[in-house]
């Protein structure tokens, strides 16, 4: 029987690889959805019936169920380089010159000109014919490993045509290329996300870029990311030129972007980039640029590499995309410092895959500088960053009658007089209790870099201080007690309130460092926070600590300082910080106590009904201590803390001699007695 499944199942896995080829590389798909479901279907359950014949390069294995607890470092052996940028003609045919005097004089140089993809870039290494490992770039040396995650996307390949790889000699090598996800679904995740509140992605490169980090394999796989690969690193496989290596790429199942041109000099490359430049706007998927690079392979060692990037490729940059529209009124924006923003609220405009209706107008000096009025049609642009900026006004377009602005002499959320310090651009509400500043302070301590609260974004905040639940953060840490009401509340239901009350009891675990920033200390960033924490390693000797003190800390200069004194004598500050005590923040650095390394890195399984600890909870503190909660009992488990009435798991654990942990146990392991 297994050796007649174990046919089976390997005409399965080539059927379905076949079928993944043509619809997610090719665009081609040849059966309908629901028979390629049916061929998973059957593969799933003859790989159920026998989990031994189970492969990792099966298409069933594409999604794990474990976590990852963290992206381990990989090494790149050849690292993974950079572009120079160039913007302009002239600089190509700088680039070209350069090229050619770093050859032989006669030689002719062709190029091949790509798109450049808009993702974020990764290197896949195979071994014998398998996907083994998949990387970050990091800093082009040391990358991190996201194999689980890059598994998930179909148009990888698990595995390869086995005749091809003998063909061309190719037993272990790697591929290069730009996870990217498309602009349509990037709109779609957004939209999602507005609707329950959520923080929105700023553009598709950062979707990518947010989902090839998560830790759940299952969330990225939920998330259509796809890939194209533009590099192949293999000196022995009998290629001479670069095309060529895209063709094998190709050849081998790599999904390769079609829209590259071989060229035969620098003036037919640079009439390309202009042809991509044209073609931008109607693709499927963000490009911001150009990449020429030298045919030759021969040529391309000849030129070597510089610093970081090579001597034979250079990255041909687009223009920022603009778009003209009106700006309907200048509002100022109160932020959790008091601050006093200008922002543009414009009339909606569609612009590198996003509507937008806001651009910052930076401060008054900008205001005036730029001459921009209520009323004016203005030019913006959305550069390399999040929020898109007035580059400038259309004048000839000016409405007669229009004024300039007024800058406001009260705080427009709390109406309290306002503040302009001589020496500065800035105009400050200086009324601590303004509502704005309120939900400013708490959406700061709640936000990623800080407490790392998910769900507890604006709109959430929002709510909370408008019902009264939140005046100050640590009145995020009595949100349980009021977890009926919450339910109550029409946007959340059980669920997610749940979720949110979970999310809030584990930002608890979050490091001293980023407690301190999450206070909102004015002008305390988050590198300051970490040279602050590392240096006075507790709250208590911090605020103990005179200005001289804190000035002497690396970098740490008299504006930051002064600004800490200050924080920390007001007794509102003090009274908040004690309640956060009380709730068991970090108020400290310590390092990871030895004792919990019996922990670390071990695996978990939970069963049965535990009395002291829901399982989740049991979860979060294995996950903290180091350790890995699996579903399924195997050698590879460590341990396996049983409950009331536990079933299978157990008695397995006992067939495999797995180590079996009642509650008491496991909490002497934890606290490492
Ligand atoms: S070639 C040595 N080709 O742009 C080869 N890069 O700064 C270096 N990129 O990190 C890369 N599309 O993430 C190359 N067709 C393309 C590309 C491309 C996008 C990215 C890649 C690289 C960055 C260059």
């Amino acid at each position: 029987m297994s050796n007649i499944a174990q046919k089976r199942i390997e005409e399965l896995i080539e059927l379905i690889r076949e079928h993944d080829y043509k619809y997610y590389v090719l665009a081609e798909p040849s059966i309908s959805d629901y028979d390629y479901d049916m061929l998973i279907k059957e593969l799933q359950s003859l790989e159920e019936e026998n989990p031994d014949l189970v492969s990792p390069d099966s298409p069933t294995q594409r999604v794990g169920k474990d976590l990852t607890r963290e992206f381990k470092p990989v090494t790149h052996i050849v690292p993974m380089l950079s572009l120079a940028n160039t913007y302009s003609e002239k600089e190509l045919l700088d680039f070209d010159r350069r090229v050619r005097e770093g050859l032989p004089r006669t030689e002719e140089v062709e190029y091949v000109v790509e798109m450049k993809i808009d993702g974020v870039s990764v290197s896949l290494r195979y071994e014998k014919g398998m996907l083994v490992t998949a990387a970050t770039r990091g800093d082009g040396t040391i990358g991190e490993e996201i194999t689980p995650n890059v598994k998930t996307i179909k148009s990888v390949p698990l595995r390869l045509k086995k005749e091809i790889l003998s063909e061309h000699k190719l037993e272990g090598f790697e591929v290069r290329g730009e996870i990217y996800i498309e602009i349509e679904h990037f709109r779609e995740l957004n939209k999602e996300r507005e609707l329950k509140g959520e923080k929105l992605f700023a553009n598709p490169r950062n979707l990518a870029a947010g989902t090839i980090k998560l830790q759940d394999p299952r969330l990225v796989a939920s998330r259509p990311l796809s890939i194209f690969l533009y590099y192949l690193l293999n000196p022995q496989n009998g290629t001479e030129t670069h095309a060529d290596n895209l063709k094998l790429l190709q050849k081998l199942g790599f999904k390769v972007n079609k829209e590259y041109k071989l060229c035969r000099n620098i003036d037919e490359a640079i009439e390309f980039c202009r042809h991509l430049e044209e073609v931008r706007n109607s693709l499927t998927y963000e490009i911001d640029g150009a990449v020429i690079k030298v045919n030759s392979l021969r040529q391309q060692r000849i030129l070597g590499t510089i610093a970081k990037s090579p001597r034979w490729a250079v990255a041909f940059k687009f223009k920022a995309r603009q778009a003209v529209t009106k700006l309907n009124k200048i509002v100022w924006q109160v932020g959790r410092t008091g601050t006093l923003t200008p922002v543009a609220d414009l009339e909606p405009v569609f612009l590198s895959g996003s509507t937008i209706s806001r651009a910052t107008l930076h401060n008054t000096d900008e205001i005036k500088r730029k001459d921009i009025r209520e009323g004016d049609s203005v030019i913006i642009e959305k550069g390399g960053d999040v929020i898109p900026k007035v580059v400038a006004v259309v004048l000839s377009e000016r409405p007669s009658g229009s004024m300039e602005p007024e800058v406001p002499s009260v705080c427009p959320v709390c109406g309290s007089v306002l503040f302009k310090p001589e020496a500065e651009v800035a105009i400050y509400c200086e009324n601590h209790q303004c509502p704005a500043q309120i939900k400013g302070r708490i959406e700061h301590f709640a936000s990623r870099g800080a407490m790392d609260i998910e769900g507890l974004g604006e709109s959430l905040v929002d709510l909370f201080v408008q019902l009264g639940f939140l005046n100050t953060y640590a009145d995020i840490y009595k949100l349980r007690q009021r977890k009926d009401e919450l339910v109550g509340i029409e946007r959340l239901g059980e669920k997610s309130v749940e979720n949110l009350l979970k999310s809030i009891e584990k930002s608890k675990q979050q490091p001293f460092s980023k407690v301190l920033f999450a206070l909102g200390v004015r002008y305390v960033g988050a590198g300051a926070a970490r040279k602050l924490a590392e240096h006075f390693m507790s709250i208590d000797k911090l605020m103990n600590a005179s200005e001289e003190e804190i000035e002497s800390v690396y970098e740490i200069g008299p504006s930051i300082s002064k600004s800490v004194r200050k924080f920390f004598s007001d007794e509102k500050n003090t009274q908040i910080i004690e309640s956060l005590k009380e709730e068991g923040l970090n108020f400290q650095t310590e390092g990871r106590p030895q004792a919990l390394s019996k922990v670390e890195n071990k695996t978990f399984v939970l069963t049965g009904t535990l009395s002291r600890f829901t399982r989740e909870e049991a979860s979060d503190k294995i996950i903290a201590a180091g350790g890995k909660v699996t579903s399924g009992v195997s050698k590879k488990t460590d341990f396996v803390l049983a409950g009331e009435n536990a079933g299978s798991k157990l008695t397995k654990a006992e067939q495999l001699g797995v180590r079996i942990l009642n509650e008491d146990e496991f909490l002497e392991l934890l606290e490492g007695e």
